[in-house]
């Protein structure tokens, strides 16, 4: 595997040996010392047209943690601001020495098309594309939901995937990764933000919040509402927190075997109260410690095999 671009580059067996890695590596980021010399003399750069907090950091914490030499490039302080393209972009990373380029874009598919087009040599890893993938996101979702329910698949386990669907590549790429493992995904949101294709891809449609809920998942992922993709889609943030929170007398209902996932950043108070954040059933600051153990396992898979 050179690439990661989309979960619908791997079989099951490709993403279940990214999660056992994985989790061979989060023993190495338990020990004192966390540190592997397997991509020494390497250069990973992050390049990224959007802001981020969780994926950048922990791509950089992975690369370092395996020895390579990690460089990062938001456009706002490189050439791309003078006009230079994507495509010439990367070639001037990859004459300067990178191995792997990560990259988060706006516009859904551009990694895709870094890796298709051949214009470098680099690996390319999608740290988020649009509204279409963030590959590595749900490959550290299904970590965090095998670690909570110790399992190795995700057969009989079930899924509420809530809110903004429409925009979200954490959603598209999570519906393939859970499906692939064996999971059943529901999901539940505003109609104007549900689209068609994802009941294609295999996910259960519910209309109300209250009626996915009843089914007892096993895990309810809260989606970030990204006011800042949409146009008119967004009336209130009352009506919204009102239909689709998960908020306190949700939280109630649901079964204490059940827990809360979130990709981040949230918004407190409009798509998951502060209580539901912080109740003990939020698995949110676990998944954002396996970000860095799934993207060591995502560099070691695409950069050691010729290290
Ligand atoms: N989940 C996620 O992609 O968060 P960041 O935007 O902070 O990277």
């Amino acid at each position: 595997m050179k690439h990661l671009t989309s979960i619908r580059e791997l079989d099951r067996d490709q993403a279940l040996g990214i999660l056992n890695l994985a989790e061979e590596l989060a023993q190495v980021n338990a020990r004192d010392v966390k540190k592997l010399p397997t991509l020494r003399g390497k250069t990973v750069v992050n390049l990224f047209y959007e802001n981020s907090t969780r994926t950048r950091v922990s791509f950089e914490i992975a690369a370092t943690r395996l020895s390579a030499d990690v460089i990062n490039i938001s456009s706002e302080v490189s050439s791309v601001t003078k006009g230079e393209s994507l495509k010439d972009t990367v070639q001037t990373l990859e004459a300067l020495g990178a191995a792997a380029i990560v990259v988060r874009h706006p516009n859904s598919g551009a990694p895709k098309q870094l890796a298709e087009m051949g214009w470098v040599g680099s690996s390319i890893i999608n740290a988020g594309d649009g509204s279409h993938e963030h590959p590595t996101q749900a490959l550290l979702d299904a970590m965090t939901i095998r670690q909570l329910f110790a399992a190795d698949d995700l057969t009989g386990l079930s899924v509420l995937i809530v809110g903004d669907l429409s925009h979200s590549r954490v959603a598209r790429s999570n519906i393939l990764l859970l499906r692939l493992l064996g999971a059943e995904v529901l999901i539940a949101g505003p109609a104007e933000l549900v689209p068609e294709e994802m009941t294609a891809m295999g996910a259960k449609r519910f209309n109300e919040l209250d009626q996915a809920l009843a089914e007892s998942p096993n895990v309810v992922m809260m989606l970030r509402v990204q006011k800042e993709r949409m146009s008119n889609q967004f009336a209130s943030e009352r009506e919204y927190s009102k239909d689709w929170q998960l908020d306190s007398k949700r939280l109630g209902s649901l079964p204490s075997s059940s827990w809360i996932l979130h990709p981040g950043p949230m918004n407190r108070g409009l798509e998951i109260s502060a209580e539901a954040a912080d109740d003990p059933r939020s698995a949110i600051l676990r998944q954002v410690a396996n970000g860095v153990s799934v993207r060591m396992a995502v560099l070691h898979t695409l950069l050691a095999a010729d290290a």
